[in-house]
C-alpha cells in the first residue's frame, strides 16, 4: 500500500519537474482557501426576494412583541437565506447564511444608528426616520469618541480598586447567607459600576440615588412597548411612565453636573473631564445615559447567565474558582490576612485581561447562548446587492445572530453550555468566517468590550470566591431543570423563562 502511494507520488513529482510535491499541494490548498474566502459558495438565494404575507400591522406587532420567535418562524417557513416583510409602510429584509453575514457586516452603506431606531424608537413603521436630527444620526460616532477618552485604559486601570470596593459594599449588604434574585441584585451592582465610570464620585458613592437611577432606567426601558413604538402620540400609561422616568433621570444627572461645575477643585472624574471639554449639561447627561443604555443590560445579562450556567456545572465552576485563586496568588500584592476584596483591588488591569482565559471562555459561551436576536441596520446604499437581488434603499436590514451562534452547522452542540467547543483541539469558533458576533464585527465592534469583560470578570471573581450557591426556584427548592433563556424578551435584562434564585452562603 505504502509502496503504491510512494510510486504514485514519485510519478506525480516526475510530471512536475522542479516543484516538490508538498510545496505544490500546499500552494493548491492555500489557493483553494483564498478562493473560498473571497468567493464563498452561493447562498440559498431566490431570484426574487420572497415577501412574507399577512397584514403589515400584524407583522409590526409580532416583530415588536416576540422578535426572536417571529423571525425564527418565518425563517423556517420561507427556508431561504433572504426574505422581506412589511411593517406598516416600512420594508425590512432579513438575511441569513455566510454570504448574508458577510454582506451585512461588510456593506458600508448599511447605517448603524438608523438601524437602531427600530429597537428603541420608531420601528419599521412610517416616515419617522426622516424626523431624526443630525445628533441622533451621528450619535454612536460622537459617543464613541467620548467613550475612548473616558474609558481609556489608564482610567480603567485606576478605577479597579473603586469598582472592587463597590461590588464588595453590595455583597456585604447580602450578608453571610440568604437567597437572591441575580437579575435584581447584580443589576444594582452593574448600574453602580456604570455610574462610577461615567459620572462623578459624589453620585457614585450615594447608594440610594444610584438605586433610584437604576429604578428610573428600568422604568424607562419597560415603558418601551409595541404600543409606544407604533403609536408614539397615544397618551397611554407607558408613554407617561416613559416621560416621567426620562425627566427624573435627566434632573438627577444634571444636578450632579451642576455640583461639579460649582466645585472649587476640579478632579479627573468623567463629569469634570467633560465639563473641561466645554460640554453642555445636556451633552454630559446624554453621555451618562448612553453608557447605561449600551452597557447595563448587556453586562447584567451576561454576568447573571454566566453565574447561572456555572451554578449548574460543577466541573467548569471549579476550574474558574481555581483560576481566580491563582490570580490572587500570582498577581495580588495585598497580605493574605486582608479581606479578599482588598486582594482583588491590587490586581493590575493586565492580569485581569490576560490571565483569566477560562473566564474569557465562560463569557464567550454565555454570549453565544444569550446575546442573540437580530442586528439591525438601515440601507442607505444605492446599489446593495446580495445573491443577485437588489436591496432597496431606505430598507431596514436584519441579520439574526442565532444564525451562527445557535446553528449546528457552526457549533456541534450549540444549545449546551459547553466551553470545550472554544478550546483546542475543537476551536469551533475559528473554523469559518465571522462565527462569533458577540462583540460585533467589522465596521461596528463594541467600544465597551474591555470594560464589560473587566466588570464581568470582577463580578465572577468576587462572587465565586466569597460564596457557594445553588440554583433554586421561588419556594427555595433546587431547580429540576436548568433555567432556559426567554429569547423574546428584548427590553429587560432578565431574558429568563422561569424565575431562578441563588441560595448562597459564605465559603
Ligand atoms: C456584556 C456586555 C456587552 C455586550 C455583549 C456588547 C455587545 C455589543 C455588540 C454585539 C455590538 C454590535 C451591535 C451590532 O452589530 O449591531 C456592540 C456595539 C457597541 N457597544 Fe457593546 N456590548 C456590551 C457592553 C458595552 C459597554 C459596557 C459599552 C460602553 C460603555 C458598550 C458600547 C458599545 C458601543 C458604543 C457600540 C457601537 C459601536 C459602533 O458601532 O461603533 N457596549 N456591543
Amino acid at each position: 500500500m505504502l509502496n503504491a502511494l510512494r510510486s504514485k507520488a514519485m510519478c506525480l513529482e516526475s510530471q512536475l519537474p522542479g516543484i516538490p510535491l508538498l510545496i505544490f499541494l500546499a500552494a493548491v490548498y492555500s489557493l483553494l482557501r483564498i478562493l473560498k474566502l473571497y468567493f464563498p459558495p452561493p447562498g440559498n438565494y431566490p431570484k426574487r426576494i420572497p415577501q412574507l404575507r399577512g397584514f403589515s400591522i400584524i407583522n409590526a406587532v409580532s416583530f415588536l412583541n416576540k422578535r426572536y420567535s417571529f423571525l425564527q418562524l418565518n425563517q423556517e417557513m420561507i427556508g431561504q437565506d433572504l426574505y422581506m416583510f412589511k411593517a406598516f409602510q416600512q420594508k425590512a429584509v432579513v438575511l441569513s447564511g455566510e454570504q448574508g453575514r458577510r454582506a451585512f457586516f461588510g456593506e458600508k452603506g448599511l447605517h448603524f444608528e438608523l438601524g437602531q431606531q427600530s429597537q428603541n424608537g420608531p420601528v419599521p413603521g412610517g416616515d419617522v426616520i426622516r424626523k431624526l436630527d443630525e445628533m441622533d444620526i451621528q450619535l454612536v460616532s460622537i459617543m464613541n469618541k467620548q467613550l475612548l477618552k473616558i474609558f481609556h485604559k489608564d482610567r480603567l486601570a485606576n478605577a479597579i480598586p473603586i469598582l472592587v470596593h463597590n461590588i464588595n459594599r453590595h455583597m456585604e449588604a447580602w450578608g453571610t447567607a440568604g437567597k437572591m434574585d441575580p437579575f435584581k441584585d447584580i443589576y444594582s451592582i452593574v448600574v453602580q459600576m456604570a455610574i462610577c465610570l461615567s459620572t462623578c464620585e459624589e453620585l457614585a458613592s450615594n447608594l440610594r440615588t444610584v438605586q433610584h437611577l437604576g429604578n428610573l432606567y428600568l422604568q424607562q426601558v419597560t415603558s418601551i412597548t409595541p404600543m409606544t413604538l407604533l403609536f408614539p402620540w397615544f397618551p397611554c400609561s407607558a408613554k407617561k411612565q416613559k416621560e416621567r422616568s426620562a425627566k427624573g433621570l435627566y434632573n438627577i444627572l444634571s444636578h450632579y453636573v451642576d455640583l461639579r461645575r460649582e466645585a472649587k477643585t476640579p478632579n479627573l472624574n468623567p463629569f469634570d473631564v467633560l465639563i473641561a471639554d466645554s460640554d453642555t449639561n445636556t451633552a454630559i447627561v446624554r453621555f451618562a445615559l448612553f453608557v447605561m443604555i449600551v452597557g447595563v443590560f448587556n453586562t447584567t445579562m451576561i454576568s447573571c447567565w454566566a453565574l447561572i450556567y456555572l451554578g449548574g456545572n460543577n466541573e467548569w465552576r471549579n476550574k474558574v474558582v481555581a483560576e481566580v485563586q491563582n490570580l490572587i496568588a500570582t498577581y495580588s500584592n495585598a497580605s493574605r490576612s486582608k479581606p479578599i476584596y482588598q486582594c482583588f483591588s491590587t490586581i493590575l488591569l493586565s492580569a485581569w485581561e490576560e490571565n483569566m482565559p477560562i473566564a474569557d471562555v465562560v463569557i464567550r459561551e454565555t454570549i453565544c447562548l444569550i446575546k442573540n436576536g437580530p442586528a439591525l441596520r438601515y440601507n442607505l446604499a444605492d446599489n446593495f446587492q446580495i445573491g443577485g437581488n437588489m436591496i432597496d434603499k431606505d430598507t431596514f436590514v436584519l441579520y439574526r445572530r442565532e444564525d451562527v451562534h445557535l446553528n449546528v452547522m457552526c457549533y456541534s452542540d450549540p444549545l449546551t453550555f459547553d466551553l470545550s467547543q472554544f478550546c483546542a483541539p475543537r476551536e469551533e469558533d475559528k473554523q469559518g468566517n465571522l462565527l462569533f458576533l458577540g462583540w460585533g464585527a467589522s465596521h461596528h465592534i463594541c467600544t465597551g468590550t474591555k470594560t464589560a469583560k473587566l466588570k464581568i470578570k470582577m463580578l465572577l471573581a468576587l462572587m465565586l470566591s466569597s460564596y457557594e450557591y445553588q440554583l433554586v426556584d421561588g419556594s427555595s427548592k433546587p431547580l429540576k431543570e436548568p433555567p432556559q433563556p426567554n429569547r423574546d424578551d428584548t427590553y429587560e435584562s432578565r431574558r429568563i423563562c422561569e424565575p431562578c434564585f441563588f441560595q448562597y452562603r459564605n465559603v
